[in-house]
């Protein structure tokens, strides 16, 4: 029987059109699976830009938004919601800071990019930024809760 609650701490994730137009899905996924993260929700989608001034609303006002909007909707996006102890802090400490140029090797954002204006993923930065993120992105019956069922597995 799991001892963990029902829900544990989930974040939102998007890998951006550069990421998915480099290939880097795949890289990315395995840097949160190897975690020991639990991905409960994924999709890929072309962004409305109805739905990005939603997820972007405080930024609205902002000289770099339109640029932001042309970046954000020039391809498609893989969305995902993962799941895990503190997620939405190690996933943000995993992703690098908004501005490659001042991240660390080893990061997601640190290993693949150089400009902010092409950096890689998004990765919500507070518990109550993640929560209407994911309201946002996803229904709830497109989040699942699964355990690891296969006793022959070990994790
Ligand atoms: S701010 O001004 O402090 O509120 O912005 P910041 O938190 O640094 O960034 C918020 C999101 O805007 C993106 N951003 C940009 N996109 C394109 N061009 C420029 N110049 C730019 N500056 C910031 C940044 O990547 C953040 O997006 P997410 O998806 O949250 O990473």
């Amino acid at each position: 029987k799991s001892t963990h609650p029902d829900v544990r701490e989930r974040t939102l994730i998007a890998v951006k059109p550069d990421g998915v137009q480099r290939r880097l899905v795949g890289q990315i996924i395995q840097r949160f699976e190897q975690r020991g993260f639990k991905l409960v929700g994924l999709k890929m989608l072309q962004v409305s830009e109805d739905l990005l001034s939603q997820h972007y609303c405080q930024l609205t006002s902002k000289p770099f938004y339109r640029n932001l909007v042309d970046y954000m909707t020039s391809g498609p996006v893989v969305v995902m919601v993962w799941e895990g102890d503190n997620v939405v802090q190690s996933t943000r400490t995993m992703v690098g800071p908004t501005n490659p140029a001042a991240a660390q090797a080893g990061t997601v954002r640190g290993d693949f990019s150089l400009h902010v204006s092409r950096n890689v993923v998004h990765a919500s930065d507070s518990l109550e930024g993640a929560q209407r993120e994911i309201q946002l992105w996803f229904q709830g019956k497109d989040l699942l809760n699964w355990d690891c069922y296969d006793q022959n597995l070990t994790m």
